[in-house]
């Protein structure tokens, strides 16, 4: 071969390798190119770890649920918190006429141990005053206190540490006067309107959102004698966030004006994750709301498109557990992946809900996971996803498994709230 023909050779292997490279983000960089999404194969959601078929619905209940509930608990959010050492509801504050009279309002100190300083949560609860009999509920952490949900000047201001934020008037890690009403994830007036009580609690009361704080809520009432930090199978701030909710519902059983039968649990980003998994841990929660919860919740890990693995790690190292940390750039090792999350909740309804411009969370990511989802629905005899390729914007799918994609940003919009309320009627009906 003589040396030009060499050399072209050579310059075409080299371009080829390149392609080949250039068709994979750079290790650590974000992608946000469809086409530069790797190649993966989900875990089966209906096949067992040792080979065998999940063929009837006994079988997923029985054998396969649990396990992928176990995957789950060991490689990603880690095992729950146990049962706590006391748990007593002292209602602080109440008022049937509240809001000009449109609801009845409570609040409550859920206690984790006898004595009164110890960790503690506390839930604010509206509920609609005109509507007869125990009523449905929504349930959801809030990122910045009780007190920024509505202006109502009766919620009581939280004195628990923040993170620093200037929009909720966040100063020196404290709420402040200013603070309160804050947030505009909360449409109080619409739900209560449609026959809805809402229920929130600060997530910080659990788990402040911080690496060297995380455990200063309710974690550490868990560890063993000389115990500092969780076991790498061992949950952290998510699982504790989660845990909390299910606290919550175990209040909720003993008031007689909330159908603790019809909670619907919803999350927002970070608390989008806590609720999915709120709702695969606890089977009592009658309907499952994930609004752009992005990495580690709705969006499929494989994909590696906007929020990786290793960066939700890096940046939040005290949500999952440590053996999470294990699947950094090394996806395909997962024994499971999001969309078995999602079919935790089965047959219960579940929505996912994305945002156009939060390429962040992945939009089609978490539709693929909602669609991985819909075989477990249908094994167990109910609707799954009625879809099987994205929906235009704005179009919401509301069969057993719901889900949109707005338009707009990382958000909880009106439009959010007016579909999860759509959702519930259809799917929550007594
Ligand atoms: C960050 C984080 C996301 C998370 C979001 C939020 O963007 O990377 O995983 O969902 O915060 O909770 O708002």
């Amino acid at each position: 071969m003589n040396t030009a023909r060499l050399l072209g050779l050579l310059i075409a292997l080299v371009s080829l390798s390149l392609c080949g490279l250039q068709n994979q983000p750079a290790a650590g960089q974000t992608n946000y190119d469809e086409s530069k999404v790797p190649e993966y194969a989900l875990p089966d959601p209906l096949t067992m770890e040792d080979g065998r078929e999940v063929t009837t619905a006994q079988m997923w209940c029985e054998e396969r649920r649990p396990e992928v509930l176990q995957l789950f608990e060991e490689h990603v959010y880690g095992k729950s918190l146990g049962p706590p050492p006391a748990l007593r509801f002292e209602v602080f504050e109440q008022s049937e006429d509240a809001l000009d009279g449109q609801a009845i309002r409570k609040q409550v100190r859920v206690h984790f141990v006898e004595e009164d300083d110890g960790p503690s949560m506390d839930i604010l609860i509206y509920l609609p005053r005109e509507v007869e009999g125990p009523v449905p509920l929504f349930v959801g952490l809030n990122f910045y206190g009780n007190h920024t949900v509505h202006h109502d000047p009766a919620i009581r201001l939280s004195d628990r540490w923040m993170r620093p934020n200037e929009q909720f008037r966040i100063v020196d890690n404290r709420a402040t006067e200013a603070s309160r009403g804050r947030s505009d994830r909360w449409p109080l007036a619409l739900i209560l309107s449609r026959g809805y009580g809402l229920a929130t609690i600060y997530c910080g009361d659990l788990s402040p959102d911080n690496a060297n704080r995380f455990d200063q809520g309710v974690i550490r009432l868990f560890y063993q004698a000389g115990q500092t930090e969780p076991e790498p199978d061992q949950g952290r701030t998510i699982a504790a966030w989660a845990w909390g909710l299910s606290r919550a519902l175990d209040y909720f059983e003993t008031v007689e004006a909330i159908d603790h039968q019809r909670v619907a649990v919803m999350g927002h980003s970070r608390l989008g994750k806590t609720a999915l998994w709120a709702g695969a841990k606890d089977p009592r929660f009658a309907l499952v709301i994930s609004n752009n919860s992005g990495c580690g919740g709705a969006a499929l890990s494989r994909r590696r498109f906007g929020e990786t693995v290793q960066r939700i790690n890096t940046s939040f190292p005290h949500w999952f557990c440590d053996n999470f940390k294990q699947y950094n750039q090394n996806e395909d090792a997962l024994p499971v992946d999001q969309h078995q999350l999602i079919a935790l909740a089965a047959p219960r309804p579940v929505y996912v809900a994305s945002a156009e411009e939060d390429r962040w969370a992945d939009p089609r990511g978490e539709f693929l996971a909602a669609l991985g989802a819909d075989p477990v629905y249908r094994l167990l005899g109910t609707e799954g996803l009625a879809v099987t390729e994205m929906p235009p914007l704005n179009e919401a799918i509301t069969s057993r498994i719901g889900y949109h994609i707005r338009r707009g940003r990382h958000a909880v919009l009106q439009y959010d709230w007016e579909r999860y309320l759509d959702f519930a009627d259809k799917h929550l009906s007594p």
